[in-house]
């Protein structure tokens, strides 16, 4: 068995938020599995929250066992970070690739971390708070990113140590933490890398999104740096509401598909993420807000859609996961995608308008004319709403986004319904 010490998972309660242990977690290393058990005194009390709706469900009895990210329970991976936070962490304490999933749930830290999961090596929840810059040290702080990102000395050797601390955000860009009084920001910087003004990109596809009547997590943008201006976006972070933690999952944990790395593709599916949010309580409404956002990607060309790109999150006041606002949500720069990350329908990545609407009854539909005609009303906000946003993207990314729609609203249109 496992060397690994077991851990505590904590959760911060949806309702008063007092920190409390809902479970523990082990891993079997010779076997690549992990456990997870709801802890005695969580189910004795009768809280109604389970971590995952899907794969630990309360009701069940457990013990849980997880094959997934070499035996991490999804909403322990999503709990984690991607590429970018696991590079600082392999700096920072030696880890490789190699390193098991698990190790980096723990050198992550809980400050920082996606939702209301926290981890540690005692039965008692002992959670910091998240101390992060200020929104005013924006500046300096997509500087210090960019250092880092390059492998350059600091810039400000504090705030580099501050940064190296929270590395738990998931992602592949360069990115960090701010606070605004209670509101949480993720920001994140330009890249020498990007071939085009992806910061600006991304805040205007979300005003326009959001125009369109979608609900987006609201971004900001502004040029920070001084005498070389450097373009940064930042988003409000839906799982840190009035400075609180709200239970969140990724749609890469509700589709039982490991991302990234998994081989199961098939399961990376706009209607089978429909179907899920139905069976867990979501309202129609949510199926009817992903279909628009598929076709919205559709048009846009926004083919980064991937499981992990989507999420739920646990609303206190419903008593019910909800679709989380959409984030990250970036047309493809540089060249105009033909097919999307996830499929339109069954098995089917293609992005046509024949198959938005082949799975139409997944997303809550009564009718196939119901389908069309949501599809339909959102064409048009989304040609008509493009106006407004124009002036935000300034005139390079408006040469993309203006054949970019047009050749997305030919695809989806009536004519080429065949
Ligand atoms: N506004 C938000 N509120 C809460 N969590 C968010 C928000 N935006 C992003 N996240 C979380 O942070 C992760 C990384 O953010 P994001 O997807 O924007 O970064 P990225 O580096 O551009 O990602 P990718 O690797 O997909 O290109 C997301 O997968 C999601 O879990
Ligand atoms: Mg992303």
């Amino acid at each position: 068995m496992s060397t690994f010490k077991p851990l505590y998972v904590y959760l911060q309660r949806p309702d008063t938020g007092q920190w409390l242990t809902v479970g523990k977690y082990s891993h079997d290393p010779s076997a690549a599995i992990g456990r997870f058990s709801y802890a005695p005194s969580y189910i004795d009390a009768g809280h109604p929250w389970s971590i995952d709706p899907i794969n630990l469900p309360i009701s069940a009895p457990g013990p849980f066992v997880s094959e997934r990210y070499g035996g991490l329970h999804d909403a322990l991976r999503d709990a984690c970070p991607d590429s970018w936070g696991r590079m600082l962490i392999q700096r920072e304490h030696g880890f490789t690739d190699l390193s098991p999933h698990h190790a980096y749930l723990l050198r992550a830290g809980n400050a920082d971390r996606w939702g209301a999961l926290a981890v540690g090596t005692v039965r008692k929840p002992s959670v910091p708070e998240l101390s992060v810059p200020p929104v005013s040290s924006l500046d300096e702080l997509s500087l210090e990113l960019l250092a880092m990102q390059e492998r350059r000395a600091p810039v400000n050797k504090a705030l580099r140590k501050r940064l190296m601390a929270t590395p738990s955000m998931g992602g592949a860009r360069p990115k960090a933490t701010v606070h605004d009084g209670q509101d949480y920001w993720l920001v994140k910087p330009v890249l020498p890398s990007d071939t085009e003004d992806i910061p600006r990109l991304e805040h205007a596809i979300r005003e326009w999104g959001q125009a369109c009547g979608m609900r987006f997590a609201q971004t900001a943008y502004q040029q920070a740096g001084g005498d070389s201006p450097l373009s940064v976006m930042r988003s409000l972070r839906f799982d840190r509401p009035n400075g609180r933690r709200a239970m969140t999952l990724s749609a890469a944990s509700l589709l039982q598909t490991q991302y990234p790395g998994g081989a199961d593709t098939a399961l990376w599916s706009y209607p089978l993420l429909a179907r899920v949010l139905t069976l867990i309580g979501a309202p129609r409404e949510d199926a009817t807000e992903l279909f628009c956002r598929m076709v919205f990607n559709a048009v846009v060309g926004n083919d980064d859609d991937h499981p992990r790109n989507h999420a739920v999150v646990y609303q206190h006041g419903e008593r019910r996961w909800r679709l989380a606002p959409a984030f990250d949500v970036v047309p493809n720069p540089d060249f105009t995608p033909d097919y999307l990350a996830m499929a339109l329908s069954q098995g089917d990545r293609k992005i046509s308008r024949q198959n938005a609407l082949a799975d139409s009854a997944a997303f809550g539909f009564e009718s196939q004319d119901e389908a069309v005609e949501v599809l339909d009303v959102l064409l048009a906000r989304v040609e008509h709403h493009y106006e407004s946003i124009r002036p935000l993207l300034g005139d390079r990314l408006d040469a993309l986004m203006s054949d970019r729609l047009k050749k997305g609203l030919m695809r989806m249109s009536r004519q080429c319904e065949n």
